[in-house]
């Protein structure tokens, strides 16, 4: 009963707001929200019509705090998959959410949304925390491949999955539905695309073998709209280059390539005050945006990633919205100050759609 009041209490606001923003009268309003109202009485629950499913998954988007790209908010393409109930008919709407979204690299933002959880159970879960990720092993000599993927790559290889073993494993998906075992599915090597780094001016850096995938698909977000929980609902838009050169490949607790970048590039290492790392890491954001620009991959540098926001902030005020932010997430990973967004301050106030991460599931 409570949950059921509760869901009530989020659906109606939702409905208004959904409803006027395409442009619906208040008759229009009313009678839905009757609708929903009877429904949750009688059933326990309520279903999105389509229309709801796409504007609510875009609000979401609009409403994600952490994200710099939210200027394209209205170009999500979404994917109503609530009727499917197997992993296999799961796996192959996720497959073609990877060919959708890659695009032969015009990548396009998706977001494909599985059932509904019903009296907070799950029908289709993905375990992943991405469609596309490399996997990690712990050997005697470190970590081989994604140390954020460890935990993960265990759980498949308690499933019987093996990988080659490189750094740059694609891990399968990882499908649960009810409470089935999980199953695993190979991705098609075909719909995996993935971008060699190499640089403009310095052929060493061919050398480090780096590549990475094309397109970033999360996977461990549950969206929430109206009050209704959708626990798999995987969503992508295309990289900012630092996501990559800053962080995957530059963190220490990730591919950590900053010392061998400086060594390729001669670097003096044994003063911090030479900022050796500060060079290494501006040349291995040059060799990711360059390397993805060059093999037709959308990306964006964070220059132009932050005028976007700044686009967005407009186009809001413009549609008396308020921005909400959370800036140690909009700030980019380098060169921070020089753009507007860490002159500013934005709150954090939490909107309604919008993804929460899930805790942790292996
Ligand atoms: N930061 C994550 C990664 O490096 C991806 C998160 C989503 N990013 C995006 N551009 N939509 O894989």
């Amino acid at each position: 009963m409570k949950v059921q009041v509760q869901q009530l209490e989020k659906a109606i606001p939702f409905i208004q707001e959904c409803y006027t923003e395409l442009g619906k009268s208040q008759a229009q309003i009313d009678t839905r929200v009757a609708e929903i109202t009877q429904a949750i009485h009688y059933k326990g629950t309520y279903e999105h019509t389509v229309e709801e499913l796409v504007h609510g998954a875009k609000m979401a988007w609009r409403n994600s705090n952490r994200c710099i790209g939210r200027l394209f908010w209205e170009s999500l393409r979404v994917h109503d998959a609530r009727h499917i109930e197997t992993e296999e008919a799961a796996a192959d709407a996720l497959f073609r959410h990877i060919e959708e979204a890659t695009n032969g690299g015009k990548i396009r933002p998706v977001i494909t949304i599985f059932p509904p959880s019903r009296a907070g159970k799950s029908v289709v879960q993905i375990k992943n925390e991405q469609l596309i990720r490399y996997a990690g092993y712990e050997t005697e000599h470190g970590i081989v491949g994604d140390s954020v993927s460890v935990a993960f790559t265990k759980a498949c290889q308690a499933l019987g999955w093996q990988g080659a073993g490189t750094h740059f494993d694609v891990l399968p998906l990882m499908l649960q539905v009810g409470e089935r075992a999980p199953r695993l599915f190979e991705i098609p090597r075909a719909l995996i695309m993935e971008v060699a780094i190499r640089h403009p001016e310095l052929p060493a850096f061919a050398e480090l073998n780096l590549q990475w995938y094309a397109v970033p698909m999360v996977a461990n977000m549950y969206l929430e709209i109206g009050g209704v929980m959708y626990p798999a609902a995987p969503f992508n838009g295309w990289y900012m280059g630092t996501e990559i050169g800053a962080r995957n490949f530059a963190d220490e607790a990730r591919y950590d390539m900053l010392p061998r970048v400086a060594s390729i590039m001669g670097l003096d290492t044994r003063r911090e005050s030479t900022l050796w790392r500060d060079k290494a890491l501006v040349e291995l954001n040059v060799a990711v945006l360059h390397s993805y620009g060059q093999q037709g991959v959308a990306i964006v540098d964070h220059h132009t990633a932050a005028k976007q926001f700044n686009r967005f902030e407009d186009k809001e005020e413009k549609s008396e919205r308020d921005v909400t932010g959370d800036w140690t997430w909009l700030i980019p990973p380098m060169s921070p100050a020089t753009t507007h967004i860490f002159h500013q301050h934005y709150t954090n106030e939490v909107k309604l759609p919008n993804f929460f991460y899930h805790s942790r599931k292996y």
